[in-house]
């Protein structure tokens, strides 16, 4: 049994808003975990922090036309402020611009160096003479070598996934000029993976049985082809700087930075430096959680980040030879979808945190997202957050289940017991103790005087169901682990029906008594279970009982509240705080409006299905027409009604054009006409067949064959 546990969450670039996408990733189950780890009395650390350099922050920086450290400073703290909002428990949010990153991030280096895991190499990359600098794989545009298309970037093609090397790209373009790049040696420092190669295969088969599938796989198919050396610097004006390292002169280490994803993972161990000193720890502290084999790592990630933490960064720490302990479970997350979609900010297909805490301030809805999004996680394969399942549920499960039975347990009692635990009389007096037998190992039961059969139902539930519960989240099925959770509070719901109160308060008070005994107790067991996926809402309930209880936050004082969320703690004659509703409806309107704030639907539906094929096409019959008769539509703007002849058959069309067209200009005129359009009525008339125009910018003008030659009737293709 390992003494502590240490939760990262994958550092998030500060170079944008954290979105649905990011939180059902890394963040959510990772705090979802550390909670429940916590409120089982386990010592935890839970890191994370802004991933501050790489390209990815000097893009957005040209974008929004400010220095690097204005975004970072920008997205940091926005980032750090809606996470906490959202209910993320991090016990330190730290930032890889911090000097003890640099440092942490350059003795690494240095030792890697020392040990001749780095070769030195001279390659040729491209360069832009404007810019005056090499050009990172994002700074380079051109033709895949692969497939041909005309977006694909430095190293990677978006259309067809093949990687390349950048000097592959045909026709490259500078994306910081303009220009065409040239091509320009460089030297770089490349980290001989391949050496590693046979330690991680060691490391990841140790694991086949207790990682998932998705992370063994794509884990698997990167050393099947074998690990190569990689560079792991880039010339780079922004980031860990190399130019002070002894042992390399100083001006080939000039301009260059550490790679961003060297240096990123390291950022886990500079932050829990950083969380101890700022706590005024002893300096050495942080070894405890990095390098002691009592310390169980655990690294919560999305599917982009798997092999960065799967080979990239066990192979540092266990390079590093200095006693650092590896990741015991990497459970990365698919993606999220959002209404059917990939999520993507340029097309507006995207819900920031910040936004919805706008349109959502009070802390029951954020609530409810993290319980949308929790029964949702992308655990094994991508999943998809839409707005009605958020509204249904809230309504359906969150208000009508959980929130349901807390409300009419404690208004029951308002009403009829003075709003106190009631007391239980002389017959059940031994309730408790029954319970307490029964979870805590004696698990039999038998229906007698004191326990009813559904108080034997509602105990199994409640015993199976947290060990269910617990068994769930200890193997990272954090969908399951709620989903049983719901059903503790279905399994309550359906006590309180089968034992009528209402019906037993006349005919068998003390009966009645117990029964609400019962149910005070089922309410704080169910705020406890709920805390690490719903810890506003738990907070409420707990201070409706008038208890302190924590919900797994960080600077809580260590209880073991899951462990003993199913005895019966509260005490007879306890009094209550006025009880408030937990879970506001969401009606229709409000998702409407968050359904119509996405992008523009018919715009990207239109985009999608741009393409068609010839057969596609070949529906629609073009045939030249002759005008022979044109008059203005009375009443109408726009109309001109036409009889066109089409050889074997006369036609009326309504065109659109009688702001561009004089009717007496129109006669005797060629044109274009859909002939199998379904007819319509416009204004009362009717319109067989539609009259082909190219209109722009309020211009205006009919199709026409080039020659009469072809005459009436001929088909247009
Ligand atoms: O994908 C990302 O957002 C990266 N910034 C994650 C880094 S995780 C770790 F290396 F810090
Ligand atoms: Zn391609």
């Amino acid at each position: 049994m390992k003494k502590r546990i240490l939760i990262t969450s994958a550092l998030p670039y500060a170079n944008g808003y954290i979105h649905l996408g990011h939180l059902a990733g890394a963040y959510l189950p990772a705090d979802i975990f550390v909670r429940y780890l916590r409120l089982k009395g386990e010592e935890v650390l839970y890191i994370c922090g802004s991933d501050e350099h790489g390209v990815a922050i000097t893009i957005a920086a040209d974008k929004e036309k400010v220095k690097p450290q204005d975004i970072i400073d920008k997205y940091h703290y926005a980032n750090k402020e809606a996470f906490e909002k959202f209910g993320m428990t991090f016990d330190n949010y730290s930032r890889t611009s911090i000097a003890e990153h640099h440092e942490t991030a350059k003795e690494f280096f240095k030792d890697f160096l020392e040990k001749d895991l780095l070769t030195e190499k001279e390659e040729e990359q491209f360069y832009d003479e404007k810019a005056k600098m090499f050009l990172p794989d994002r700074y380079v545009e051109g033709i895949c070598p692969n497939c041909g298309s005309d977006k694909a970037r430095g190293d990677q093609c978006d259309s067809c996934g093949a990687y390349y090397d950048q000097l592959e790209l045909k026709n490259p373009v500078s994306l910081v000029s303009g220009e065409k790049p040239i091509v320009r040696k460089t030297t770089h420092w490349y980290m001989r993976f391949d050496k590693l190669q046979e330690f991680l295969e060691e490391y990841i088969e140790g694991h086949s049985n207790d990682w998932k599938d998705n992370v063994l796989q794509q884990t698997r198919s990167w050393l099947k082809q074998g690990l190569n050396e990689r560079a792991i610097t880039r010339d780079l004006d922004w980031g860990v700087k190399i130019n002070d390292i002894s042992g390399i002169p100083k001006e080939k280490a000039e301009g260059k930075a550490l790679y961003v994803w060297f240096e990123a993972v390291l950022g886990y161990i500079s932050a829990t430096k950083e969380y101890f000193k700022l706590r005024k720890a002893s300096v050495d502290e942080w070894k405890k959680w990095w390098k002691d084999e009592g310390t169980r790592y655990i690294a919560f990630i999305g599917k982009d980040n798997i092999v960065f933490h799967t080979l990239i960064f066990p192979a540092m720490l266990h390079a590093k030879n200095d006693g650092y302990i590896l990741p015991d479970n990497v459970p990365a997350n698919e993606f999220l979808n959002l209404e059917g979609r990939k999520i993507s900010k340029s097309r507006n297909w995207s819900i920031d945190l910040k936004d919805f805490l706008t349109d959502f301030p009070e802390e029951n809805y954020v609530d409810t997202l993290r319980y949308t999004l929790a029964m949702n996680f992308p655990e094994t394969k991508d999943a998809d957050f839409t707005w009605k399942d958020f509204q249904a549920r809230n309504n359906n499960e969150l208000s009508a289940i959980y929130g349901n039975f807390v409300n009419r347990t404690l208004q029951f009692l308002q009403k009829n017991f003075d709003g106190k635990i009631p007391d239980l009389s002389e017959k059940y007096i031994d309730v408790k103790n029954q319970w307490m037998k029964y979870v805590t190992g004696n698990k039999s039961l038998e229906v007698n005087e004191v326990l009813s059969e559904n108080d034997k139902l509602i105990l199994e539930s409640l015993s199976n169901g947290i060990e269910k519960i617990s068994h769930y989240y200890d193997i990272f099925r954090f969908r399951d682990a709620l989903t049983e959770t719901m059903n503790v509070a279905r399994a309550a719901n359906k006590y309180f029906n089968d034992e009528e109160p209402w019906k037993t308060l006349k005919s068998e008070p003390e009966r009645c008594a117990k029964t609400l005994f019962v149910c005070c107790q089922l309410v704080r067991t169910l705020a406890v279970l709920f805390a690490p996926v719903t810890p506003y809402t738990s907070k409420k309930i707990f201070a409706m009982l008038g208890i302190n209880s924590g919900t797994g936050e960080s600077n809580e004082i260590r209880n073991t509240e899951f462990l003993n969320a199913s005895f019966p703690e509260l005490q007879s004659g306890q009094r209550f705080n006025t009880p408030e509703i937990l879970f506001k409806r969401i009606e229709d309107e409000v998702v409407e409006k968050q359904i119509a704030k996405l992008g523009d639907m018919e715009e990207q539906k239109a985009e999608e299905t741009q393409l068609i094929t010839i057969d596609d096409f070949a529906k629609i019959k073009l045939r030249t027409a002759k005008i022979i008769e044109a008059e203005k539509v009375k009443k109408s703007k726009k109309l001109i009604k036409l009889i066109v002849d089409l050889g074997d058959e006369q036609r009326q069309i309504l065109a659109g054009i009688a702001e561009y067209y004089e009717p007496e200009y129109l006669i005797g005129k060629t044109v274009v006409v859909v002939a199998n359009l379904q007819p319509a009525k416009l204004m009362g008339l009717e319109s067989h067949g539609m009259m082909l125009a190219a209109s722009k910018d309020g211009k205006l003008c009919f199709l026409t064959p080039e020659k009469d030659d072809v005459g009436v009737g001929a088909e247009v293709r």
